[in-house]
């Protein structure tokens, strides 16, 4: 029996410390807000939000044990939250119930292709560093965070955190999502030794280190980092090993559904992977066909209702066959 089996053989567990919000979707919306006025919706969702849940949940469902580690308010959306993440087999022990602040949430005004959304971030923002113990930390192989610009508590130490977590032995992932603020202040020169996996989009990466193209950027972070993933939408997605870039296209989708999620959902591919042992051009490929999949069904887990689904989208729409 080779490595490589007897790692298959060894469930590992990864914690997700992220974000965690609910959408209120409103769709058919009769003309734009206007203060003082009421306007009515044809068609109403209310669902779990966030991007750490959609990769949380995706992981989840390709077969990897995962846990959450995250702030909800002690209201009925944190129970919504923890019960749309249990339904897909995600651990919800270690969420934290704030007291002070409510669960985050967002409300999605759409008009046609385009949209127009309001964010109350809420007990996400209060998260702190010293909440994610050593006890808890050591109890897991993997640690992935995501969504770095809306945990504010959390972001001044996330150095520390990272650098705790590979001091005790963990593999860890990042990506950081869009800012906000658009002030991309994140001192990559620090984090990144502690990151084996970096996980930006291409957007995310030129205004992360205040560059025009992706070879300035990793140019400016030479020595300062291991693996590099660039996400890159319908051009696939790119590798930087320390020394070369490596490109795979992605599995083109000529008919995309929508592209919420995409990029948690390549993430979700990506570590499943990397965790059982394969080499990263074989996880690059594995991100960009279940990113493709994601883009096969509205949101980010229309796609991810089981595992036998995701290997018969993968096969149907783009003939490849996952195992
Ligand atoms: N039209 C598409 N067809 C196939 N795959 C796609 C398409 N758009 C995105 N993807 C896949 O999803 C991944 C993430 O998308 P991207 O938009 O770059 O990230 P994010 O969602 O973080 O912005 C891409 O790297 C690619 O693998
Ligand atoms: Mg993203």
């Amino acid at each position: 029996m080779n490595v490589n089996n007897n790692m298959e053989m060894k469930k590992s567990k990864v914690l997700v410390v992220g974000e965690l919000n609910v959408d209120l979707i409103y769709d058919n919306i009769e003309g734009l807000p206007i203060i003082g006025k009421e306007k009515l919706a044809k068609n109403f969702t209310f669902t779990l939000g966030s991007s750490s849940a959609i990769f949380a949940s995706n992981l989840s469902t390709l077969g990897t044990q995962v846990s959450f580690l995250g702030k909800v308010g002690n209201d009925e959306f944190a129970r919504t939250v923890r019960k749309s993440l249990s339904e897909k087999g995600v651990i919800t022990d270690y969420i934290i119930t704030s007291d002070k602040y409510n669960t985050g949430s967002t409300m999605v005004l759409n008009y046609n292709m385009d949209r127009a959304m309001i964010t109350y971030p809420g007990a996400m923002e209060h998260l702190l560093a010293e909440e994610i113990t050593e006890n808890i930390l050591v109890k897991f192989d993997h640690l992935h965070l995501s969504s770095i610009f809306l945990q504010k508590a959390l972001k001044p130490d996330v150095v520390a955190l990272f650098e705790k977590a590979k001091n005790l032995g963990l593999s860890t992932s990042l990506d950081p999502q869009w800012d906000p603020a658009e002030k991309w202040n994140l001192n990559l020169q620090e984090l990144l030794p502690f990151v084996d996996i970096f996980l930006p989009n291409a957007k995310e990466f030129l205004f992360l280190t205040k560059s025009e193209t992706i070879a300035e950027g990793l140019r400016k972070l030479e020595g300062k980092h291991k693996s590099i993933v660039i996400k890159d939408g319908d051009n696939g997605a790119h590798l930087w090993d320390g020394i070369k870039l490596i490109s795979k296209p992605a599995f083109l989708n000529t008919n995309v559904v929508d592209c919420i999620g995409a990029g948690d959902s390549f993430d979700a591919g990506f570590i499943d992977l990397y965790l059982k042992g394969s080499d990263l051009l074989t996880c690059l490929q594995r991100g960009n066909i279940i990113g493709a999949v994601n883009t096969s069904c509205s949101g980010g887990t229309g796609a991810f209702q089981s595992k036998q689904q995701v290997v018969k989208i993968a096969k149907e729409n783009f003939s490849f066959e996952l195992t």
